[in-house]
């Protein structure tokens, strides 16, 4: 049986294939490389010493996805990651935004459907809390105040599978709600790899450790957290990426739709990771500190409990081993995989 991973030259997809074929899966990926590249299905080959099937398709072309099923009638299940994800691009671009990742997830799940796979594994993000109530925030907080495109099509894509789930019920479906993915294989072959500036910390700091950039922009001093600066849950990459393998093995044998947070449950504020980042590399991160970037929260972590009771998962990487990482792959890749 294989898993067809889609979205899996991006960043949390390459981390996931690879987890997944060191597991013993057999893994067919695709992927368009809109934001991707190439090189990074030699990497996940490099690390792991084994090969899968890969395409490259447009989720929104059912033609080119059908295909992949017809040629692989032993995919069983889904991991889906595809996806656009930049918060802010997404103010600007709503119609490309709803189109790719609804509709992809939408041609997805039909064409899942037609050969009869009925099993899945979807990326959503702690933004569908919006700004949470409380802290630290649990699966049945209130959802659906997301405050961009990208946000509302998380919540959008959660209410279409609990409805397609609703319809029938042999679909099995397990939703993971990320906090803030972070860090890189140790191998330091694959990480994260923006596009021009960062607009996350972790990757923005990577670059100031490196020389790349003068100095780390801090967004506010006056939200309501230990040190006024914003508060989040930062997760290793792989920690996540075996968190997909504990929610496909279990939704398989449960059956049914749930939705996990995938966090450490420990928020960081943005001075506690220049001090991590500093005591784990050794290297000096300058900041000033600015006003607060507009749409940002002050504080967001997870109660990961029910993935712990459940899907029997929880972090093993503390933020000295993310950071630690995050600087090997910046280090190895100073132009993140090149042109
Ligand atoms: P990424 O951009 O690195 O990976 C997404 C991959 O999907 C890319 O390789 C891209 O080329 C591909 N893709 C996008 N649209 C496609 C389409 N229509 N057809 C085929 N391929 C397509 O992003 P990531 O950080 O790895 O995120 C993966 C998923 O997790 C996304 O759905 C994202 O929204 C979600 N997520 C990410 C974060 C985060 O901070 N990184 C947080 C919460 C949720
Ligand atoms: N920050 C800075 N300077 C920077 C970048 C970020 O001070 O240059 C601060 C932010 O103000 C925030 C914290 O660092 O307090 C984290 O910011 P990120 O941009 O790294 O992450 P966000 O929590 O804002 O957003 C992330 C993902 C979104 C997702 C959201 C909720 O990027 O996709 O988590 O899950 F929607």
């Amino acid at each position: 049986m294989s898993v067809l991973i889609t979205g899996g030259a991006g960043f949390i997809g390459s981390h996931t294939a690879v987890e997944f074929l060191n597991a013993g899966y057999d893994i067919v990926i695709v992927d368009n490389f809109c934001n991707s590249k190439p090189v990074v299905l030699d990497r996940i080959k490099a690390i792991t010493g084994k090969n899968f099937k890969f395409y490259q398709l447009d989720l929104l072309d059912a033609r080119a996805l059908e295909n992949v099923f017809e040629e692989n009638k032993d995919i069983d299940s889904c991991i889906h990651f595809a996806g656009l994800k930049a918060v802010g691009e997404s103010v600007f671009k709503p119609i490309e935004y709803y189109h790719n990742n609804l509709t992809g997830t939408l041609t997805l799940c039909q064409t899942m459907k037609k050969y009869g796979v009925k099993t899945m594994v979807f990326s959503s993000s702690a933004t569908v809390y919006g700004v949470p109530e409380s802290v630290p925030i649990k699966e049945d907080a209130k959802i659906g105040e997301a405050t961009n495109p990208y946000g509302e099509t998380k919540v959008m894509i959660e209410r279409i599978l609990r409805d397609i789930y609703k319809s029938d019920n042999e679909w099995n479906i397990s939703v993971l709600r990320y906090f803030n993915p972070i860090g890189a294989h140790k191998s330091g072959l694959i990480g994260e790899d923006p596009k021009g500036i960062p607009n996350n910390l972790l990757p923005y700091v990577t670059q100031v450790a490196s020389g790349k950039l003068p100095y780390l922009h801090v967004y506010g001093d006056d939200y309501d957290t230990h040190d006024g600066t914003g508060v989040r849950d930062y997760i290793h990459v792989v920690d996540l990426a075996q968190a997909h393998l504990k929610a496909l093995e279990s939704i398989k044998q449960r059956g049914g739709i749930d939705v996990f947070n995938i966090g450490t449950g420990t928020g960081y504020s943005v001075l506690d990771i220049v001090k991590a980042y500093e005591k784990a590399t050794g290297k000096k991160i300058n900041y000033k500190i600015e006003g607060r970037r507009p749409g940002d929260i002050g504080a967001c972590f997870a109660d990961p409990s029910k993935a712990a009771e459940i899907l029997g998962w929880s972090a093993k990487y503390g933020i000295l081993e993310m950071c630690r990482d995050a600087d090997n792959w910046q280090k190895k890749n100073p132009d993140g995989y090149g042109e």
